[in-house]
């Protein structure tokens, strides 16, 4: 503004001069021109003015030669006349930018006046620099900028004008930018920045350049400033994972939430184009929808429970994505380890429940599969069942078991079965579990009926009721159903098998044994029948078992007077007593017999009338017939005694006999008294016949008595368990089928075997034998009048000696 002020007073000088020069005057002198570079000293010459004017030194003073205006450049010597500077020439600030600069004036000369007008033209030198008028430019290029865009700068500034002023750009070298001189429409020049290669703002994000201005004097003068140029970001990059894929390995079953890894993923970018959200890639699936993923900071967490069951692994994709439209993938691959969290489990393929006692060792019974769903030791399982069972298990292949037969069954023993089966995996702590089968064991007729008893003996009272029943047999069979139903038949009899069925009966189902008939002890007294007990198994099975049946004597018979026997005419006989006889004297014996046996076979003899009591005894047992005194002269020659036999039933039967005693020394002093009573002359006669008679008939009964106690003996000794009945009173009433509670050898006696003799005659009046009762063993007396009196309780035989002359040896053959 300065400049330009002055200019515009330089430039009014410069009219108003010759205005007024020309009022004054009225005629202009010649023009004088002096060319000077600009910033001369004080006092440096411009010119020989006066010369050139053509004046004359010596004058100069006279004419007061000097310069009219602008003293302050110039003014004239006053001793030469020569123009000087006389201050300091500026062109910039005289002409600013003009490329002609000259200063006008005029110098005055008086007496006579003249004015001469001169003319200096001011020459540039390169004084000034080129001058930024901003110490730096701040630019901001894209990263994207491709290369070849230009940026335009702002000018430098140079005073100078002509080649001192502005010539050229420049900046220090560099890779990426250039820098070209551009000159726009007015002339000024300006820089021009070139993009030469593609800016990285992920390498370098800023750069600073040194920009120099050059102008053209000589020498050159530069000036700078700074190119301060920032790189702004492009979204150029995308997203990078720090790993490609990331492991993880969980147990199953952690708590929802758990963390499990973090992705993390990074963007050179900046700002909006690094912010990173991280999302499941093709999510959501049934994986994904287990974890859940911050999309903000590529935390990953369960969420739901991990099974290593359903799954082993799960691989995941990430993607991460910045502000922009740049991804990255990853993958996530997590491993689930497995944990014992599974329990056996046992299941039956085939199972068959029934199973028959005869099967073979070894029979499979059932097919068992045992599984784990863990792994590993988790997932390897033993199976076992209880100990003392009769089963096995024996493992066929991996996870199978088969349950066989290990010892023989017994369904009588144990029907049924409970087997456990326990699975047991090996896992810490192991888990386990169990399963219970019954097995039924199914029966096979394996057991024949047993009886209960080794053999049944049992008692019937003869007289018995037909139909009644007498014993029960019973047989048990453990096997089930028709293999355990027993029916009871008679298989076997020592009877006649034809009359077997007149005889005995049993109940099929109960064994029940019947009596058919009435049995009569006198006629059979023991037989003995085989049952059988047969199941209905196939095949059927069977015992045997014997039925003794002892048939039991009841008083039914009453005792049978032998002798003294009645006449065919009703008369008795008679026995003679020596009228010398001693006291004790035999008479005779009451000989009676009774069918029965035991005490009902008892016989015991009374004297229920006398016609001299006192007079003769009466053997109780024996029968006998003795004299009780001496006999005197006053006693009747005849002799009367009424004598009762009693057995020992209960009640007891008897039957009477009378005796005729005649007191004589020999029978035909006897016979007159007999005569006397008008006996039949022939009696003797026929009292021989009956003695006779009786002998021979005694003889046959001892040989039969003898033969059958042989017989018994060898039975006895073969069927100890035969036992007697003799209790009186049990007969008629005896209950079918028990037993009398008494024992054997309990009674008084068993048998009686009497051999009575008179010593003078060598003769057997009678022979009572028991038949049941003979002894065990025969006896061989070397005395046959020998009267024996043996037990059979203990075989111990004795002797009577009151009946015999003299004691003969005996002893069993
Ligand atoms: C010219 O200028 C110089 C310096 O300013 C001065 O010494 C001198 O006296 C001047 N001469 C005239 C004639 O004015
Ligand atoms: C988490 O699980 C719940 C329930 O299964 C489901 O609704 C939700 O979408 C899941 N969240 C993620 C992030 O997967
Ligand atoms: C078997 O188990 C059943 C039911 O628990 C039970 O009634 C039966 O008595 C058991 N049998 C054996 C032989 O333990
Ligand atoms: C039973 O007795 C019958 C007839 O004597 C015989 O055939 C059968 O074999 C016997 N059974 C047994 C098991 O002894």
């Amino acid at each position: 503004m300065r400049r330009n002020a002055r200019q515009a007073e330089a430039t009014k000088r410069q009219v108003l001069f010759p205005f007024l020069l020309s009022l004054f005057c009225g005629a202009f002198s010649q023009q004088i021109r002096y060319t000077i570079p600009e910033e001369m000293a004080k006092g440096s010459l411009v010119g020989t003015l006066a010369k050139d004017l053509g004046l004359s030194v010596q004058e100069l003073p006279a004419r007061k030669f000097r310069v009219s205006s602008e003293e302050d450049y110039f003014n004239v010597s006053a001793e030469s006349g020569d123009l000087l500077v006389s201050g300091r020439i500026d062109r910039e600030t005289i002409c600013d930018r003009k490329s002609e600069c000259a200063l006008e004036f005029e110098t005055v000369a008086e007496n006579p006046m003249n004015i001469f007008h001169v003319v200096v033209v001011i020459q540039d030198i390169n004084d000034n620099a080129p001058r930024f008028v901003a110490k730096s430019i701040d630019l901001e290029i894209c990263e994207s900028a491709l290369p070849g865009v230009k940026f335009s700068l702002d000018a430098a500034q140079d005073a100078d004008v002509g080649s001192n002023s502005l010539k050229s750009y420049t900046t220090n070298p560099n890779q990426h930018f250039s820098v070209s001189t551009k000159e726009s429409p007015d002339g000024s020049k300006y820089p021009e920045l070139l993009l030469e290669k593609p800016l990285d703002r992920e390498q370098q994000s800023s750069y600073r350049l040194m920009l120099i201005a050059m102008d053209g004097g000589n020498p050159s003068l530069s000036g700078t400033t700074q190119i301060r140029i920032q790189v702004t970001d492009a979204n150029d990059n995308a997203p990078v994972f720090s790993q490609e894929v990331y492991r993880a390995i969980l147990q199953e079953n952690v708590p929802l939430g758990t963390s499990v890894l973090r992705v993390t993923a990074t963007d050179q970018d900046e700002g909006a184009n690094a912010e990173i959200t991280y999302t499941f890639l093709s999510a959501p699936t049934s994986a994904s929808l287990l974890f859940r993923l911050n999309p903000n900071t590529g935390d990953i967490t369960t969420n739901g429970t991990l099974d290593f069951e359903q799954t082993r692994r799960y691989v995941l994709g990430v993607e991460a994505k910045d502000g922009g439209v740049h991804t990255a993938h990853c993958n996530v691959q997590i491993e689930i380890i497995d944990e014992n969290d599974n329990v056996p489990e046992v299941t039956f393929i085939s199972f068959s429940n029934q199973i028959p006692e005869d099967s073979d060792l070894g029979t499979v019974i059932a097919l068992i599969k045992v599984r784990d769903q863990d792994s590993g030791q988790n997932g390897l399982v033993i199976c076992y069942i209880q100990k003392d069972l009769p089963f096995k298990l024996e493992s066929t292949s991996k996870n199978y078991y088969k349950l066989v037969i290990d010892r023989a069954l017994d369904r009588e023993e144990t029907a049924e079965y409970n087997v456990t089966i326990t699975a047991t995996d090996r896992g810490k702590p192991p888990l386990s579990s169990s399963t219970s089968i019954t097995l039924h064991i199914a029966d096979v007729n394996d057991n024949a009926p047993a009886f209960h008893e080794a053999s049944y003996v049992v008692h019937v009272a003869e007289n018995n009721p037909p139909g009644a029943s007498i014993a029960q047999v019973s047989a048990s069979d453990p096997d089930l159903g028709p293999n355990g139903h027993i029916s009871y038949s008679i298989v076997a009899t020592d009877l006649e098998p034809q009359a077997l069925s007149s005889y005995m009966s049993v109940s099929e189902q109960s064994g029940v044994v019947f009596a058919q008939r009435a049995f009569d002890h006198e006629q059979l007294r023991a037989f003995e029948v085989t049952l059988q007990a047969r199941d209905r198994g196939s095949p059927a099975l069977s015992a045997n078992v014997s039925l003794r049946v002892l048939v039991d004597d009841c008083n039914d018979n009453a005792p049978r007077v032998l002798y003294p026997a009645l006449g065919t005419d009703g008369s008795a006989l008679f026995d003679t007593v020596p009228r010398a006889a001693q006291p004790g004297y035999l008479v005779t014996k009451v000989v009676a017999v009774d069918a029965d046996s035991g005490h009902n076979a008892w016989l015991s003899y009374h004297v229920l009338q006398a016609s001299e009591p006192g007079l003769f005894s009466l053997g109780l047992r024996t029968g006998e017939v003795r004299t009780a005194r001496a006999l005197g002269d006053r006693e009747a020659a005849r002799q009367r005694l009424l004598v009762a036999v009693r057995d020992g039933g209960q009640p007891s039967l008897s039957a009477t006999a009378t005796l005729h005693l005649v007191f004589a020394d020999s029978l035909q002093e006897a016979l007159p008294d007999l005569s006397d009573r008008s006996e039949p002359s022939d009696s003797q006669s026929e009292l021989q016949f009956y003695l006779v008679v009786a002998l021979a008939l005694i003889s046959v009964l001892f040989l039969l008595a003898v033969i059958l106690a042989i017989a018994l003996r060898l039975q006895r000794s073969s069927s100890p368990a035969a036992r007697g009945c003799f209790q009186p009173g049990l007969c008629s009433k005896s209950e079918p089928g028990v037993l009398p509670n008494y024992s054997e050898g309990t009674l008084p006696y068993s048998y009686n075997l009497y051999v009575a003799s008179q010593s003078a005659k060598t003769e057997l009046n009678f022979l009572n034998v028991t038949p049941e009762m003979v002894p065990p063993q025969d006896l061989l007396c070397d005395d046959p009048s020998t009267v024996v009196h043996a037990s059979n309780e203990d075989n111990k035989i004795t002797y009577d000696p009151s009946y015999s002359s003299h004691v003969s040896f005996c002893q069993p053959i």
